[in-house]
């Protein structure tokens, strides 16, 4: 059995480290912060490490690291010049996200159809005040970014009675959708969608894919929900998109600056629902994501197919 220096830069839990042993029995296994990282890193054969994590003061004395998995499914600060052109082998932790993401884009999509965010704000004030409130059920939900994600955001939007459009590079079958748009066919899935959902990796070409141009293409009664990246969004446009009405309201848990900077006006909008990038995250996602680790690493020592291999030019 190869022996094999392990660096992990999150906190696990005992049955997680028992995990990862029980597929490498021989190996070193360090767990430390990233500051702390620059100690071991030199003898470091596989990293297991976070997406937002800064790699690039690290790098150049990884010498010997040869695979470095997310344990998210962003990676967009694990690519950059030295590591594109390395042979390290890059892999995330896509697939097990859809389950809590959609629940959260439900969540959120439901606050607002319910009103959630105006009578929480009521509450505290011990007031009691109706106001409109809609059904989701036969409303166009609109998928950007067809993924392991947008898929079971389709699927439980198809159980509660909607109507699923969504925009994906390449045609496929699927079950739960009931139109495929392509990207350069957005504006066209925007205008008849009444729920938009950003579901796309963090990309050159999803950066700023939303301008006031998109929130100008949208009904002015639709909601915009973004659980992938907030740099897929010109913050200052959906600032001006909300005041001026361009759409009804927007779900918000990734921000291009986190957290949200105080000054934000986005804090103070009664249209706006604010969660702190936590969208993929509850008490079974260490156990998901340490599961398709250990079957990478038994992948790994047999030197077998690896799973969820980045594509470094791509970025995602
Ligand atoms: C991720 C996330 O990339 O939760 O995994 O944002």
């Amino acid at each position: 059995m190869t022996a094999l220096n392990i660096l992990i830069t999150s906190k696990l839990d005992d049955r997680h480290l028992k995990a990862i042993k029980t597929v490498a029995p021989d190996s070193t296994i360090i767990l430390c912060d990233l500051q702390q990282a620059a100690e071991h890193i030199a003898d470091t054969d596989i990293l297991l490490t976070w997406g937002t994590m800064d790699l690039r003061p690290l790098y150049p004395t990884a010498l010997k690291l040869k695979w470095i998995h997310a344990l998210s499914a962003g990676v967009e600060n694990l690519i950059f010049p030295e590591i594109k052109s390395a042979n390290t082998l890059l892999t995330n932790s896509k697939g097990i996200h859809g389950i809590p993401v959609s629940e959260h884009v439900l969540a959120m999509m439901l606050a607002f159809t319910r009103g959630l965010n105006v009578f929480i704000r009521q509450q505290t004030k011990r007031k009691w005040k109706r106001v409109a409130v809609e059904e989701i059920y036969d409303k166009t939900i609109g998928i950007i970014g067809l993924g392991s994600i947008g898929r079971e955001i389709a699927k439980k939007a198809k159980g509660m009675g909607m109507k699923v459009v969504a925009s994906k590079q390449t045609m496929t079958t699927e079950i739960f959708v009931d139109e495929l748009y392509t990207p350069d066919q957005l504006h066209e899935l925007l205008a008849i969608s009444d729920f938009v959902v950003v579901a796309l990796p963090l990309v050159e070409e999803t950066t700023n894919l939303f301008t006031i141009n998109e929130f100008a293409a949208m009904k002015s009664s639709a909601y915009f929900f973004n659980i992938a990246r907030g740099a897929v969004v010109k913050h200052d446009d959906l600032v001006t998109a909300l005041q001026q009405g361009l759409i009804k309201g927007a779900g918000l848990d990734v921000f291009e600056h986190e957290p949200l900077p105080e000054a934000s006006p986005l804090w103070d909008m009664e249209n706006v629902i604010i969660t702190p990038h936590l969208a993929a995250l509850s008490p079974n996602y260490m156990d998901r994501a340490i599961k398709l680790f250990a079957d990478n690493l038994s992948r790994f020592i047999q030197n077998k197919d690896m799973l969820n291999i980045i594509d470094k030019d791509k970025g995602y």
